[in-house]
This record gives C-alpha cells, sequence and structure tokens, in this order.
C-alpha cells in the first residue's frame, strides 16, 4: 500500500478522529473559555487539547505530511498529503452540552480530498469517505450504510440546513437571505456544525445545505462525505465551494436552489463594514 492510498490515509483519519472524540467526551466542569473573531466566536481549552492530540499522532505516524488545524497549526509539510483538521466542529454546541458536534479529519494528496471522516462521538455517528470509493454511516450495531443523499425534486419540499458566520454584520446579511428562502422550502435547520451539517445532507437528514463564510477545516471531511454520496458540492456562479459559499444539494434540486442562491446574492461578500470579518 502507497503511502498515499487513500484507504491508508483514511484509517489513520478514523484512529485519530474517534481518540480526539474520546478525549472530548470527558468535558471538564469548567472549560476555559476563550474568543476569537466575535464574542460568540468561542474557542475551549477542549478544542485545543483534541488538536494537539490530533497532530501529536498524525506528526508520530507521519512526520513529513503537512498539518492545517483551526487551532493555528500550519504546516505545509514536503510529502504532497496534507490533513485538514477541525478539532471540535461545534464547539457552541458543545459548550452548551448540545449533542451535535464533531472531530472533522479531511485528508488532502496533491490539494485534492481523497478521505474524509466526521466523528460526532454523543450521537455516535461516524462519516467516512474516500475519493471515488463512496461515502458511509458508521453507527454502533448497525451495518455500515453507503450514503446516496435525499430523493426531493422540489424546492418546497426541501429541508435546508444552514449556519451563520460568528461577525454580527455577515450574520444579518445571511439572516436575511435564509428568511427569503424560508417561506420557499419546506423548513430551516440550524444544527451548529457544518462538517455534520455537510454528512447530514449526505445521508438525507436533511435534503440539503447552504452557508457562507465556512473555512477549509470544516469543508474538507463533510464536502467529500457529501460529493461522494452523490450531491452537488459548489459555490455558486460555476466557484467551487469554499469561503464565498458552500452549497451541498442532491441531483433533483442543484440547479434551482444555486439558481434561487444567485438571485439572492447569496454569496455576496460584504465588504467596508465588515472589515473586521476576515477570520
Ligand atoms: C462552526 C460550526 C457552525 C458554523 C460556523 C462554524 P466551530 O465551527 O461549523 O455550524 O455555522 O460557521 O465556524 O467554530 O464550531 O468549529
Ligand atoms: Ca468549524
Ligand atoms: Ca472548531
Amino acid at each position: 500500500m502507497s503511502a498515499r492510498d487513500p484507504g491508508g490515509l483514511l484509517s489513520l483519519a478514523l484512529e485519530v478522529a474517534q481518540e480526539a472524540g474520546e478525549l472530548l467526551l470527558t468535558r471538564p466542569a469548567t472549560l476555559g473559555v476563550d474568543t476569537k473573531s466575535s464574542p460568540t466566536d468561542v474557542v475551549t481549552a477542549m478544542d485545543r487539547a483534541s488538536e494537539r492530540l490530533v497532530v501529536g499522532r498524525l506528526r508520530a505516524a507521519r512526520p513529513g505530511d503537512g498539518i492545517l488545524g483551526e487551532e493555528g497549526t500550519d504546516d505545509a509539510g514536503t510529502s504532497g498529503v496534507r490533513w485538514v483538521v477541525d478539532p471540535l466542529d461545534g464547539t457552541v454546541n458543545y459548550l452548551y452540552g448540545l449533542p451535535h458536534w464533531a472531530v472533522s479529519v479531511g485528508v488532502e494528496v496533491d490539494g485534492v480530498v481523497v478521505a474524509g471522516v466526521v466523528h460526532a462521538p454523543v450521537l455516535s455517528w461516524t462519516f467516512t469517505a474516500t475519493r471515488g470509493g463512496g461515502a458511509r454511516w458508521h453507527r454502533a450495531g448497525r451495518p455500515a450504510q453507503v450514503l446516496t443523499g435525499s430523493a426531493v425534486m422540489t424546492l418546497g419540499q426541501t429541508l435546508l440546513a444552514t449556519g451563520f458566520a460568528y461577525v454580527a454584520e455577515r450574520r444579518a446579511r445571511q439572516g436575511a437571505w435564509v428568511g427569503q428562502l424560508l417561506p420557499e422550502v419546506r423548513d430551516i435547520r440550524r444544527q451548529g456544525s457544518g462538517a455534520l451539517d455537510l454528512c447530514m445532507a449526505a445521508a438525507g437528514l436533511v435534503d440539503a445545505y447552504v452557508e457562507q463564510g465556512l473555512s477549509p477545516w470544516d469543508v474538507a471531511a463533510g464536502g467529500l462525505v457529501a460529493s461522494e454520496a452523490g450531491l452537488s458540492v459548489s459555490g455558486l456562479r460555476g466557484r467551487p465551494a469554499g469561503w464565498d459559499l458552500v452549497v451541498a444539494a442532491p441531483q433533483g434540486i442543484a440547479h434551482r436552489l444555486l439558481a434561487r442562491l444567485v438571485e439572492l446574492d447569496a454569496d455576496h461578500q460584504p465588504t467596508a463594514g465588515d472589515a473586521a470579518d476576515s477570520s
């Protein structure tokens, strides 16, 4: 097996995500909370401890690889393999004791994500994918389920997941276009973990997902899970999914949803008043 084999990379991603999940389950009563880009953008000592664990394991197992982690790790590496890690996606849920949070580990080879794991320990849900190898949902006591997304055909029947950035100005704009979509869809869900939202769309637990202002660590693993489940994962106007917008939608509604989001200018980047919104 080559050092770039997606199956081997997935095994290691799974191992480290599960170990980090175990660590996070030992949530102390006092979390040691700091803020980042805004007063609502929290980071706990556990986010940092999880990243330390993941980075330590990856460096020990594969010393030449690059690692990008939300809590500050940014090594280019020399092997052409890079790990893209959100050590705790859904920190606000974690803080409140809500179950929707996950460890997200994506693996790129020469800049292309080839394997990904999103592990949600409280839910006992683990989503995995390899490029070209499909996406799977693993739950205790059940056989792994190959994911194919939702069969929804109309926006009116679409349960649409979304999320909101931490910076107030951007959030107000997002709320405005989500508000315009609300009467046109079945309903809106805001679960609080972008990585899990992508996987839930892959599993058909929601029909589609859209969010602006996501970072590579939010999308690397979950984006592969969604696309391997057959969903369209993109930005608007032919752009790839990224900071401007991430849209994950099954083929039956992708065209219509993307067109509606263009009409709503959902990937519009706030400028002057949002100068501080670069985190
Ligand atoms: C956040 C979650 C949330 C999304 C935010 C993300 P974090 O990540 O994914 O659902 O709406 O945009 O920043 O801060 O919990 O890792
Ligand atoms: Ca995140
Ligand atoms: Ca995080």
